[in-house]
């Protein structure tokens, strides 16, 4: 059996929730490896909606393994009202979790220290979730994280929390901010303690039995290839690699264990929080793809900032992550646009450049070339047979193809999971199409 994973290409938001829901049923296990509760991964069920943060989209479809890798960071009450949420939703969460025993938790001195990095930053503010992603992450890197595993022994759990708040102290107190208890801190841990004992596991194993017995496993990304902590716009990012690489790292699994890398990109380009942003429209466009795409953080409400589709950079992650496989999300969001931009490549300084920059202050900088595309007259939106899409929308396809070097495989033409066009001879390569058909 084939596994697969599903990684975003651009900042985030790209439908990761909507398609790893959809496609689901094709697989037995489903594994995050980075990332933690400032993912909002959005489904929508006849007409129901609900927001996974921390755990995968996967555990909507009753019968799958959902796993919580140790690259992810594990903010206990978080989780625990992940659970409160699902269970209200009518969804059974019991022994279909398990969570890394290697997997970093998050403290309450991390949103603090969040806090006070951000306002330090002044106009240069990353716009983070302020959910303690990033200063968590940090500890794991400074080698004085807490994991979920020293919640297993509260003598451990006690000694680490107390060396933490004591450092930690030091640096609130610079800064004029609250101080932390460290014997509060233990105490409420303590108690997440014997909630959490049941879920945490060696997930590497767990994985590796699994894949020997033949199960398929998907591989759920989270945040966008454009926010990953190397490869992205740094330092506008998050704090883990939610490129490939980081499906090995946070997972404890060889790369052998991969079949096909499938790509999710929104049919224009969205980003929260602050950094550059080369195809963002500043005009009533803009506006309109804000309201008709609904285009508010999942996570934090925040407004997203809107913009055509970067080609430039959406190929650009599909060379990062060795994406042939593309989904395209939410074209029917420009049904009845009489013209669309894409951006095929960049200029800086007068010249062309051959790949996405390196540097925020030069993609600051770039110059967007544009080709400028007519708009499909008949609107995509619920449209579930390729051969009932307009003419006009599937020369745009392939125009996009071409460009990025992948195949469009999936099309999203609106959020529920019967929105979909399913491309029939490329998904039967990498998983088992029947599956995903009959529980459409
Ligand atoms: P994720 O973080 O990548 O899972 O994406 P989000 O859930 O944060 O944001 C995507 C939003 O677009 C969600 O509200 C989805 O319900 C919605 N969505 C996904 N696919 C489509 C689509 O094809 N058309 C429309 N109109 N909405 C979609
Ligand atoms: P999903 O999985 C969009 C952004 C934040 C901020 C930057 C750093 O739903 O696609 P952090 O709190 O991670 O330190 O913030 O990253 N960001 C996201 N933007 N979608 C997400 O997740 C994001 N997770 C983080 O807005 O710019
Ligand atoms: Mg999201």
């Amino acid at each position: 059996m084939a596994n697969i994973v599903v990684l975003g290409t651009q900042w985030g938001d790209e439908g990761k929730g909507k398609v790893i829901d959809l496609i689901a049923p094709a697989f037995d296990v489903v594994a995050r490896f980075q990332g933690g509760h400032n993912a909002g991964h959005t489904v929508y069920i006849n007409g129901k909606k609900i927001v996974l943060h921390l755990i995968p989209s996967g555990i909507l479809r009753g019968d799958k393994l959902c796993i919580i890798g140790n690259g992810v960071v594990v903010n206990p009450q978080a989780f625990l009202d992940e659970i409160s949420e699902l269970e209200k939703f009518g969804v059974e969460v019991n022994e279909n979790i398990v969570m890394s025993s290697k997997a970093h938790l998050i403290l309450p001195y991390h949103s603090s220290a969040e806090k006070v990095s951000e306002n330090a930053r002044g106009s240069k503010k990353i716009g983070t979730t302020s959910r303690g992603i990033g200063p968590s992450y940090q500890d794991k890197a400074g080698r004085q994280g807490i994991r979920t595993g020293d919640l297993l022994d509260l003598s451990i759990l006690r000694e680490k929390i107390s060396q933490n708040v004591k450092e930690k102290n030091i640096y609130l107190k610079h800064y004029g901010a609250e101080l932390f208890d460290p014997e509060k801190i233990f105490e409420v841990y303590a108690s997440y303690a014997s909630r959490l004992k049941k879920y945490i596991a060696d997930v590497s194993l767990i994985l590796d039995d699994k894949i020997k017995e033949g199960k398929a496993v998907l591989f759920e990304g989270a945040q966008g290839t454009l926010l990953d902590v190397d490869h992205g716009t740094y330092p506008y990012v998050t704090s883990s690699n939610s490129t490939i690489g980081g499906v090995c790292t946070g997972l404890g699994i060889g790369p052998d264990k991969i079949d096909a890398v499938w790509g999710v990109s929104k049919a224009y380009t969205t980003r929260v929080g602050g950094g550059p942003f080369p195809t963002e429209i500043a005009d009533k466009t803009g506006q309109l793809l804000l309201k008709r795409g609904n285009e508010f953080g999942a996570t934090t409400g925040r407004p997203r900032r809107c913009g055509w589709l970067d080609a430039a950079a959406v190929a650009y992650s599909c060379r990062i992550n060795g994406i042939r496989h593309l989904i395209l999300t939410k074209p029917d969001v420009l049904d009845g646009l009489e013209e669309i931009k894409v951006c095929v490549e960049y200029k800086y300084k007068g010249e062309r450049l051959r790949s996405f920059p390196s540097e925020s202050w030069v993609l600051e900088k770039v110059e967007p070339q544009y080709k400028k595309i007519r708009g499909w007259k008949k609107p995509v939106h619920g449209i579930r047979d390729y051969s009932d899409l307009p003419l006009a929308f599937k020369d745009y396809i392939k125009f996009i193809e071409d460009l990025i070097q992948a195949k469009i495989s999936i099309i999203s033409t609106g959020m529920e999971r019967r929105d979909s066009v399913l491309i029939e001879e490329d998904l039967k390569q990498s998983m088992n199409l029947e599956k995903i058909k009959t529980e459409l």
